[in-house]
């Protein structure tokens, strides 16, 4: 058996044992491929992951950049408390639209604003706005622009706030210094940035899936 293969069995074995029924979240799944969107969603147990850490801080302000259909939306507004509030950042108007019919399928309108717009044009916005504090920030849209989106997450956050990017291993390609994937190179200048950065503590999980291999930051905005 390939070990592709065996990723994928493993992470639906987990799926099912901890988090078997959600026809809701299938839901989302389907609509999103019957609107025609790339599946590169946070897989389920990546998604129960957010929504763990999201209920384990007690989160009641997330941000996220990088919506889609809504996926890790959902599963991270899950875990808010009833005046709860995530605020999702999303370029493709036709993404937003397929993401906010979801979100009103999951009866969390209330809960999840889907702001439209390239996110360094909406993020001052939101600073305008008053948002200064949110609780976790989930980093997963264009990574060429992750050192932008890191700068933006520490103005945005406080003690304590939890900052989660995706994508940050792309299958090993992330160790390539020379690559002229300006996605790559945006991932390891994030990268170099964290490192320098003394106001955040982080480490690198890597993962391995249906969606292969790649993996996550992880950090904490220290005082
Ligand atoms: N978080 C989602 C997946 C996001 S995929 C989930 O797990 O369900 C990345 C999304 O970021 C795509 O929908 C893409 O259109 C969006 N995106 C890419 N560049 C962007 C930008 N500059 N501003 C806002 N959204 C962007
Ligand atoms: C891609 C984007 C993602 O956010 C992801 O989790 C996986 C793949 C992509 O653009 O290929
Ligand atoms: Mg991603």
């Amino acid at each position: 058996m390939a070990i592709e293969e065996i990723w994928k069995d493993v992470d639906l074995y987990f799926k099912t044992k901890l988090h078997a029924a959600d026809p809701l979240l299938d839901a989302v799944l389907k609509a999103n491929a019957e609107a025609g969107l790339p599946a590169i969603d946070v897989t389920p147990n990546q998604g129960k992951l957010l929504y763990l850490l999201a209920k384990i801080i007690g989160a009641t302000a997330i941000l996220e950049i990088g919506t889609l259909g809504g996926y890790s939306s959902i599963w991270l507004a899950r875990a808010l408390p009833d005046d709860g509030k995530l605020i999702t950042l999303e370029y493709n108007k036709k993404h937003a639209e397929v993401a906010a019919a979801n979100v009103k399928k999951a009866g969390l309108d209330k809960k999840i604003e889907i702001v439209v717009g390239p996110a360094l044009e909406t993020l001052p916005t939101l600073e305008k706005r008053g948002f200064r504090s949110f609780d976790l920030i989930f980093i997963d849209a264009d990574r060429k622009n992750h050192p932008s989106y890191l700068k933006w997450a520490l103005k945005l956050a406080r003690p304590g706030t939890v900052i989660v990017a995706d994508n940050v291993v792309r299958r090993g390609r992330i160790l390539d210094e020379s690559s002229a994937d300006l996605e790559i190179q945006g991932v390891r200048r994030f990268i170099d940035l964290l490192s320098e950065e003394t106001r955040i503590e982080a480490t690198a999980v890597q993962t391995v899936s249906g969606k292969g291999y790649d993996g996550f930051v992880i950090g904490v905005v220290n005082g």
